[in-house]
């Protein structure tokens, strides 16, 4: 019987597409976080296995690690602490019987974009590289649901204010996923060329889809953003043409969500 692979963040944006997957290709699935499984979990048969603790602070992580061949480290706190959870997570898995694969997904740009949450992920990342067990880092690019967030969260205001003159190139979690279950499969790789969405586009027009999508037709007002951030952003630090392997562009995700929205509220 194959040993599963534990996923951090297993409830997050990312982390359920790669549950998902991994499930889908027949792996085994161990999930750590902070809540109880919802109900369809709860039978004696569930599809994912569940242990609940904080990376933080739960003694959980040991039996977590315990006997798993891969840990996919999906979960983050962008408000503070992932380098104290990361070292904490790899030093855990260290100490198991035997020490799985760690992967770590991190992001493009982390050393010339001077974000304080992308100067978080290098260091991370130093961790993943320094801890002794066999890993893999994984780049990626914006995830589709945060750019649309962007939007989303003005929705009181009479108009939509975006970046001028800043491109992104949005990639679907589902590829994501498809890229780190290659790496559970294919073992440990280091660092790994980056995955970045199939288009580049400008912050405003892909403002503009997101209304679109909803059927608003707000204005959206490209603003001008001072700042060493924003000049990275502008210089397209953050952005891997060369690698634009995600296959579901920014529109199919929000036709998509429309989809689901709409079901949502139909079904109650
Ligand atoms: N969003 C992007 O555009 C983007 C782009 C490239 C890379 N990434 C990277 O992809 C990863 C996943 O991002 P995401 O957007 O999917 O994150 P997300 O939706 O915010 O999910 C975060 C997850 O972390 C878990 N978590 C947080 N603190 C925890 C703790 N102390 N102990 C245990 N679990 C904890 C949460 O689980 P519970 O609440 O269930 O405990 C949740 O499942 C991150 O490393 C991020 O940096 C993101």
């Amino acid at each position: 019987m194959a040993r599963p692979t534990l996923v951090t963040g297993g409830t997050g944006a990312l982390g359920r597409a790669v549950v998902h997957r991994l499930q889908a290709r027949g792996h085994a699935v161990r999930l750590f976080s902070r809540s109880d499984p919802p109900a369809e979990e709860r039978t004696s048969k569930p599809a994912t296995e569940w242990v609940v603790g904080d990376l933080a602070t739960s003694p959980s992580i040991h039996l977590a690690v315990q006997g798993v061949d891969t840990i996919v480290h999906c979960a983050t706190s962008p408000g503070g602490g992932d380098v104290a959870i990361t070292r904490r997570l790899a030093d855990a898995a260290s100490r198991a019987e035997n020490p799985p694969h760690l992967i770590y997904i991190s992001i493009v740009g982390i050393e010339t974009v001077p974000l304080s949450y992308y100067r978080t992920k290098l260091a991370c990342e130093g961790v993943v590289a320094g801890s002794g067990l066999p890993w893999t880092i994984q780049r990626a690019t914006q995830f589709h649901d945060l750019v649309a967030r962007m939007t989303d969260v003005q929705h009181r205001w009479p108009l939509v204010v975006a970046p001028a003159g800043i491109d992104c190139q949005p990639i679907d979690v589902r590829d994501v996923a498809r890229r780190l279950v290659e790496w559970v499969e294919k073992g440990p790789a280091g660092r790994t060329p980056e995955i970045g969405g199939p288009e580049v586009r400008s912050l405003v027009e892909l403002a503009r889809s997101t209304l679109d999508s909803e059927g608003r037709d707000t204005r959206v007002v490209g603003m001008p953003m001072p700042g060493a951030i924003a000049s990275a952003l502008r210089r397209g630090e953050h952005l891997t043409p060369d690698h634009a392997e995600g296959e579901i562009g920014f529109d199919q995700f929000l036709a998509e969500r429309a989809v689901h929205h709409e079901h949502s509220y139909s079904t109650g």
